[in-house]
């Protein structure tokens, strides 16, 4: 039996989810019964997907699936314990080297999921006497990383480097010995805003102990030259210290990694990141198949050419039904809606259509500005495309989002985040992300 404090913890959100599914309203955790990469089978009905992260739509190449079922028969299903311990493969180093090269730097160090990369890399780097700028929009994985490492977290204004640079100072006064480092992400995940890289780097010139740790989970496989990621983008690969990555984007598999120059530093890492040493190994199959990916990416540098001219198209498409999508600049592409259950609905009558798509709520991103993240891949066909951008049209009139108000977005304002900067308001918004 359970605790009573417990269940009055659960009840009211479990009455409002079973609200939400009596209304046919909830879009949450929809079993999906099989999967062609671009469509998915729910309930037997097909639909079109636009909410996955698989970029490249590598997850069903035939090549990659061989390399997964060849190493699965070689190594077996699962790892039977930690890398530390007997789950480490040659796959495992195998992967690193060429992550390392892939990205730019000398050294790599895989983690079983993303999450417990940042989770259990930015805890065993920094220490409580440290300082970490951290962008608002910072996804929950490098804010649980930044509780566990106990340093003191100094958020700044999403993509805002004179915020940055302002924190950055007054925190450095307070505590000059202790090691500062900025960590955003290369492409935010739910806005598909890009960091301004150049920028952030340049902070390194009034404070050149400043490390500067990326986030690249959207940026790899898409952004910069056969999808090196956002640094390579912006060509300041040199200048930033660590990046990190995961393969449940673009790469087609489960499993992340961190990147950098200094080999000590990064085995230091491998000796002391808990989610590594206290976690079971990445299974052969995934590590197989983002090596397969990385090959595929390699030989066929048109999946990224076809990725962006999709994403342009439908970038196009939604200016002119007049939908809302911020700064996007990456394959992300949000719609902006704002009431919760506003995005519900709109999910649902898209999900009736035949199109799944996906409303981000509170904590992913603040409160009544919800949106429908969407994202197309390189796989998904002119005609799939055409589809959705029809079904959005409809969706769009119905509920007239072409009327939505551009100055009641401030999730998406350039002129708010400023105005944020001079607000006290220091609270992580993807705290709870
Ligand atoms: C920016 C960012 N970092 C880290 C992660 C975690 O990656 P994974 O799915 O591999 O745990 C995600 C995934 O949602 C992400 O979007």
């Amino acid at each position: 039996m359970s605790h009573p404090k417990l269940e009055d913890r659960a009840r009211t959100f479990v009455s409002y989810v079973q609200e939400l599914r009596a209304q046919q309203k909830y879009p949450y955790f929809r079993p999906i019964s099989r999967s062609w990469g671009t469509e998915v089978e729910v309930a037997g009905r097909r639909l079109i997907m636009i909410g996955s992260n698989d970029y490249l739509g590598l997850s069903h190449d035939p090549r990659v699936i061989a390399a997964a079922t060849q190493a699965m028969r070689r190594w077996g299903s699962g790892p039977g314990g930690s890398r530390f311990l007997c789950g480490n493969m040659t796959l495992h180093e195998e992967l690193e080297e060429k992550l390392a090269a892939f990205v730019g730097k000398k050294k790599a160090v895989v983690h079983v999921t993303g999450f417990s990369t940042n989770l259990g890399a930015i805890a065993s780097l920094l220490t409580p006497h440290d300082l970490i700028l951290c962008d608002r929009e910072n996804h929950a994985s490098i804010f649980e990383g930044c509780k566990a490492s106990r340093a003191q977290v100094v958020p700044f204004v999403h993509n805002d480097v004179g915020s940055a640079a302002r924190n950055l100072a007054k925190a450095r006064q307070k505590n000059p010995q202790g090691l500062p480092v900025l960590i955003t992400e290369g492409v935010f995940s739910m806005s598909g805003d890009v960091a301004p890289l150049p920028e952030i780097v340049r902070l390194k010139k009034s404070h050149p102990e400043l490390l500067i740790y990326l986030d690249d989970a959207h940026g790899l496989g898409v952004m910069g030259p056969g999808g090196r990621g956002t640094a390579a983008h912006f060509g300041v690969t040199d200048q930033v210290d660590f990046i990190m990555g995961t393969f449940s984007k673009a790469l087609a598999s489960i499993g992340g990694f961190l990147a950098s120059d200094d080999s000590e530093v990064l085995e230091y890492v491998r000796h002391h990141s808990k989610t590594l040493i206290f976690s079971a190994a990445q299974p052969a199959c995934n590590a197989a198949t983002v090596l397969a990916c990385l090959e595929v990416m390699e030989q066929e540098p048109e999946r990224l050419d076809r990725l962006w001219e999709i994403t342009r198209r439908a970038r196009q498409a939604y200016r002119e039904i007049g939908l809302v999508s911020g700064n996007s600049s990456s394959p992300i592409i949000p719609i902006f809606i704002g009431e919760e259950e506003k995005a519900f609905v709109v999910a649902q009558e898209l999900f009736d259509l035949g199109i799944f798509a996906l409303p981000a709520v509170f904590p992913a991103v603040p409160r009544r500005q919800a949106v429908i993240r969407t994202a197309f891949m390189s796989t998904h066909t002119d005609r799939q495309v055409e589809r959705v951008l029809e079904c959005l049209e409809k969706v769009a009139r119905k509920h007239r989002l072409h009327q939505t108000d551009q100055a009641i977005v401030p999730f998406f304002r350039e002129a708010d985040s400023r105005s944020l900067a001079a607000s006290p308001d220091t609270t992580p918004a993807g705290a709870g992300k």
